[in-house]
């Protein structure tokens, strides 16, 4: 997480920092009447407002609802359910947000080259995480702000019709999302010792999954919130895919810049900027660079992970390799269930290759 000292500043008087203090003991006690269920190497999860969020994370997720004032004009919110692709995107936001008019050697986009894209905007859960209430007014303009907020528990002064602020959405395939966050939980770390008492198993996660009781989950109503709006106002929120990222990743990146406000000059386009910046963040330079391998983060709610955790493998339909048929059968009905009629759908996957064909089977 991107820590900016100066959004904990202390300015404030001890009765407001005490008042903050008293809110945050009070959400935690809302917490503790909530519904819990273990799973997931027993993390403790909660189900709040229809969504089930991993325990530590939700003081942070309610505050923010209730203390995140009005966004600016300029505000981008970033916004993913988790393992559906949020570093690539931040790093393809800050890359295109920060190039320099003109194409000089020492343009913004590269200083991605020297920062992880978890550091690029902030995770907002994990910022309102701890008792006191940032004051998000110390970042410099234009801001991207990360989150993993459903949309219908984001702050309401982002969801008038009248607010400023604009959204970008990336949506996984379920199974890949799926298989994706089993790999991450198993990695992350815990500084209670009565979790992560050993890795929770693909089939273990699947049926979890299917519940609906994943981080953030479930996953299909996560997606059409946000498809949703994204038909009814266009201008304000972008719904991307992973998928299309993958396939067409030029075209998407031109999209991206269009909606961020700097769409790309003729004179960036014949010098190849769209294709220099589809370069610096494809999976491959960012998951290589030293920036992007050491380290950890999460210790503000209470785990561990490593840096490099958030670079796998940066497939399309990896979930082949890990699924069994039945599993993958069980996520695709239901993902066909609440997305018939929605209009949104995840295009089928090319046929996997034949044993024949020197392919390898599921
Ligand atoms: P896999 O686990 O399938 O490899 P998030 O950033 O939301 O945590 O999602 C992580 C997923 O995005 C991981 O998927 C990770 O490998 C993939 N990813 C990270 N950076 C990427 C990039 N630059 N391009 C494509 N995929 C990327």
């Amino acid at each position: 997480m991107l820590f900016n000292p100066r959004c904990f500043d202390g300015s404030k008087t001890e009765g407001e920092r005490d008042g903050e203090l008293g809110a945050h003991q009070q959400r935690q006690e809302e917490i503790s009447k909530l519904p819990v269920e273990m799973g997931w190497r027993n993390f403790p999860f909660r189900l709040y407002h229809g969504f089930w969020f991993h325990e530590p994370h939700l003081n942070g997720v309610i505050s923010l609802r209730r203390n995140f004032c009005r966004p600016a004009p300029s505000d981008l919110f970033l916004v993913t359910f988790p393992k559906s692709g949020t570093t690539w995107l931040k790093a393809l936001a800050f890359a295109i947000a920060n190039r320099s008019s003109g194409h000089h050697i020492n343009s913004g986009h590269r200083s991605i080259l020297s920062r992880h894209p978890q550091d690029c905007s902030p995770y907002l859960e994990g910022f309102y995480a701890g008792p006191h209430v940032p004051n998000l007014d110390a970042m410099p303009s234009p801001r991207q702000l990360g989150t993993h907020m459903p949309y219908s528990l984001l702050p309401e002064s982002l969801r008038d019709e009248g607010s400023p602020g604009r959204i970008i959405y990336l949506c996984r395939e379920p199974k890949d999302t799926l298989v994706s966050t089993v790999h991450f939980i198993n990695t992350m770390g815990s500084e209670q010792s009565s979790i992560a008492a050993g890795p929770i198993s693909m089939d273990q996660a699947a049926e979890l999954f299917c519940k609906g009781l994943s981080p953030y989950g479930p996953v299909w109503e996560h997606q059409l919130e946000y498809w949703r709006e994204s038909q009814r106002r266009p201008d304000k929120l972008l719904f991307l895919k992973y998928e299309d990222l993958m396939a067409e990743p030029a075209a998407n990146v031109r999209k991206l810049a269009n909606f961020i406000g700097r769409p790309f000059s003729p004179e960036e386009e014949s010098c190849g900027m769209v294709a220099e910046i589809v370069e610096l963040c494809c999976f491959e330079k960012l998951s290589g660079l030293e920036v992007n391998k050491a380290g950890v983060r999460g210790k503000e709610i209470g785990v561990t992970v490593n840096n490099s955790s958030f670079f796998r493998k940066g497939k399309v339909g990896d979930w082949r390799e890990h699924l069994s048929p039945e599993m993958a059968e069980k996520v695709d009905v239901i993902t066909r269930d609440k997305l018939r009629g929605t209009g949104l759908s995840h295009s089928p996957e090319p046929p996997a290759p034949h044993a024949d064909q020197g392919g390898e089977m599921p």
